[in-house]
């Protein structure tokens, strides 16, 4: 599993994921396979509904126990309805119906999950799934909004074709936002109240209309460090180059293309800001730009020289007016001398702290899904660390934050 919600840190954690019946009661399967990934313990309970379109087969096969399902049957534990209060951190109900926010709403407790419901404490997580006009009904407005006043975290449905063929706000949220919301509630919040900026991604400098300057960076390793924070409870604004990674709705993201929109964008933010992390393959030069019409190859037979422009460095300007209280991080992007030009980089952009990472080896810098870096900060502490998951990289520089 790759991708900025790869955290695999929370083993110890228990979850308990309730099913009702929608026809998104397929994809709890995927959601029980990512949490248990992410090293979290997961039981189950599947409503009398949901067990018409999955089976608890299924579940315990991918690893939840236990799996609960009707309430005083036989030979069964009398208090089920009571087991994830007592075990379970967090409370996941993925897809939610109709017919479960109204009773949820309502206080009821007239089968399994609603029981269980009413009986945790810790917080509850409901991601629902249902037909557009059902979500759009005064009735189902009223009890979203109830649960939410109540401190329910909503992870609302998106808006696109339903099973029905209707069209509309019903479909269950992507997997990756309901993970993300199990995983916030579960992290510590260590970070709350944090304002974080991270850039990431590389720039794209446009020569002629289809031609342009960039380099190979994936985003990956500054989307880790954004969900990073994002899920240890800071406020978190990522700059985003041009990169295919997915981040949680929960952080702002500002897309930008060239290194001057993310100079603007960067410089606009950081005085608003107490940490910036940034990771952005920026691109130094940028060409001289042919112009609106593409460049024909017959007018450069022998071989074409384009001239390059400085781009400002951004990381530098930052350093250059950052205030007393506010934390600067950089990274340092090489293929050789690592110590020796992360020392040079903490220097001269007033850092608080660079990373490292040589990005000519495997299990290294670009496009990975790993990170080999060492780390040095102002007061001269230097660690250097062995191939990681970019995502454990992430934590672990956080984890370094108080110390700054
Ligand atoms: N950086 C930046 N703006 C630039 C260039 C780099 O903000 N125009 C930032 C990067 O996001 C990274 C750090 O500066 O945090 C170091 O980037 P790197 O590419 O390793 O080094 P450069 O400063 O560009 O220097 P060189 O390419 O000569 O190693």
């Amino acid at each position: 599993m790759t991708g900025p919600l790869s955290f695999s840190g929370f083993l110890g954690s228990r979850v308990h994921l309730g099913v009702t019946g929608s026809v998104a009661a397929y994809k709890a399967l995927d959601l029980l396979r990512l949490l248990t990934g992410a090293g979290c313990s997961v039981s189950a309970t599947l409503t009398e509904s949901a067990r018409r379109f999955v089976t608890p087969l299924s579940f315990q096969a991918l690893g939840a126990d236990p799996v609960f399902g009707g309430m005083f049957k036989e030979g069964e534990n009398p208090f089920g309805h009571l087991a994830p209060g007592k075990t379970a951190q967090v409370m996941v109900i993925a897809p939610a119906s109709a017919n479960t926010l109204a009773r949820l709403a309502n206080g009821l407790a007239d089968d399994m999950l609603s029981c269980q419901a009413l009986a945790f404490s810790g917080p509850l997580i409901l991601a629902p799934a249902m037909n557009p006009n059902m979500w759009a009904a005064p009735a189902t407005r009223e009890n979203w909004t109830r649960l939410l006043a109540r401190g329910v975290r909503g992870v609302e449905p998106e808006a696109g074709p339903v099973a029905c063929g209707d069209q509309g706000q019903g479909r269950l949220a992507a997997l990756s936002e309901i993970q993300a919301a199990v995983l916030r509630a579960l992290a510590p919040q260590d970070m709350a109240g944090k304002r974080v900026l991270v850039s990431l991604g590389p720039t794209r400098e446009a020569w002629d209309p289809v031609r342009f300057w960039s380099n190979a960076s994936s985003g990956l390793m500054g989307a880790s460090l954004a969900v990073a924070a994002w899920l240890r409870g800071a406020e978190v604004t990522a700059v985003a180059g041009p990169a295919q990674v997915e981040l949680p709705r929960g952080l702002t993201r500002v897309d930008v293309t060239t290194a001057a929109e993310m100079h603007a964008a960067c410089l606009d933010l950081w005085p608003r800001m107490d940490v910036a992390c940034m990771t952005a393959a920026v691109s130094d030069f940028r060409p001289e730009p042919y112009g609106d019409t593409k460049f024909k190859k017959d007018k450069a037979a022998d071989g074409l020289t384009i001239r390059f422009l400085a781009n400002a460095d951004i990381l530098k300007d930052m350093g250059a007016r950052k205030k007393k209280g506010q934390v600067l991080v950089g990274f340092a992007a090489e293929t050789s001398d690592l110590e020796t030009q992360a020392r040079a980089k903490l220097k001269a952009k007033h850092l608080d702290m660079v990373v490292a990472n040589r990005v000519d080896l495997p299990d290294s810098g670009f496009g990975g899904s790993n990170n080999t870096v060492c780390v040095l900060d102002r007061r001269g502490r230097l660690e250097h660390w062995t191939a990681l998951p970019k995502t454990e990289v992430a934590w672990r520089i956080w984890d370094l934050l108080p110390q700054l």
